[in-house]
């Protein structure tokens, strides 16, 4: 057996590199960029200071399209590991980083693709749509896939007789099939972090600012979004914050969100809606695994590297495509 060398370790990331505590790694990071033609595509839910030095910053729509048309060699993908997949599907010529490997998806997780294909074979004529937070393998399985934020449209595009299956968020499964008025086959599956929101401690926030709006993620529970005054996407919300006259909103998604809200409108106020823990806001613990630090080995070394089988890449290629296509014709 070939003893990996310490280099060779740290590169797989089973022990920390130490970095030079002298080093500005903002401008590191800059000069490996480019150096690389690498690109940096971080989500909404990172650390404010990778969303600082990212060269885009997106919901999950938004960081695949930028994922298909980058000319770039390297992605660096900052958030999480499907979303690093969705990138090196959509560019499989390109080198895929992700700064922490382990930075996985508890949704994405909920739903097994061998458990997923026997669930599939009881619906031999639904469709199934599989919303982006899960595995390569289960796009493999999917005619379409969704986000957030053209889930709905993607649904109403579809004949009105057509049978659906959607997977794996049963609250965004519910919320789209409430929006649309049709009948979907759910599977079980739900994102750790929206789920805890609580009801009670956000009711007791909203008494205390009876000014502020209330809004929330369709991945919440249907009796926290029965609350909100506006659901939506990541992108939805900032948007929503941006052209509301309120001056203070609730926010139930992954606080990340609240640094580019706050960037974009620095005299409104943003509150964190509790879960039912004691932390006062909701972190994902699979996107915060990225740190700067993280993310500036990663580009030095040029490892983790996400990498899909060819044969899963070809099959779940045709199911994204098709979600770029309805979505650009949504104007989305
Ligand atoms: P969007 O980026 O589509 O809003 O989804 C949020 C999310 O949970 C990503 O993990
Ligand atoms: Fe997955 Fe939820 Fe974290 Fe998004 S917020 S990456 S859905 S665990």
């Amino acid at each position: 057996m070939e003893l990996d060398t310490l280099e060779e370790l740290s590169r797989k990331g089973f022990i920390d590199e130490k970095i030079d505590p002298t080093l500005d790694l903002f401008d590191e990071i800059e000069k490996l960029k480019k150096e690389k033609n690498a690109i940096i595509l971080a989500h909404y839910y990172q650390d404010p200071d990778i969303q600082d030095i990212a060269d885009y910053i997106g919901d999950s729509l938004g960081l695949s399209q930028e994922a298909a048309k980058t000319e770039a060699d390297i992605i660096v993908f900052a958030g999480v590991h499907f979303m690093a997949e969705t990138a090196k599907i959509l560019s499989p010529g390109k080198k895929v980083l992700l700064p922490d490997i382990k930075a996985g998806c508890s949704l994405a997780d909920s739903c097994p693709p061998h458990l997923f294909k026997i669930f599939k074979e009881k619906y031999p004529d639904h469709l199934v749509i599989t919303y982006v937070n899960c595995t390569a393998e289960l796009k493999a399985m999917s005619d379409i896939v969704c986000t957030s934020t053209n889930a709905v449209q993607i649904v109403e595009s579809l004949p009105k007789d057509q049978k659906i299956i959607f997977g794996p968020d049963k609250n965004l499964g519910a919320w789209v099939s409430k929006k649309t008025g049709r009948d979907l086959v759910l599977w079980n599956g739900a994102c750790m972090v929206h789920e805890i929101f609580s009801r009670e401690k956000i009711t007791k926030l909203k008494e205390r600012h009876p000014f502020a709006k209330f809004i929330a993620h369709p991945e919440c529970e249907d009796a926290v979004l029965q609350m909100a005054d506006y659901i939506g996407s990541t992108t939805g919300l900032l948007k929503y914050t941006t052209n509301s006259d309120a001056k203070e909103f609730i926010v139930a998604t992954e606080s990340g969100i609240i640094h580019q809200m706050e960037k974009a409108n620095p005299r409104k106020t943003f509150i964190p809606a509790p879960p039912n823990n004691n932390c006062a806001c909701n972190d994902c613990p699979y996107m915060k695994r990225n740190t700067l630090e993280k993310l500036y080995l990663c580009l030095k070394n040029e490892s983790p590297e996400v990498t899909v089988p060819a044969h899963i890449i070809i099959k779940a290629r045709k199911p994204i495509e098709r979600m770029l296509e309805i979505s650009a014709q949504f104007g989305l």
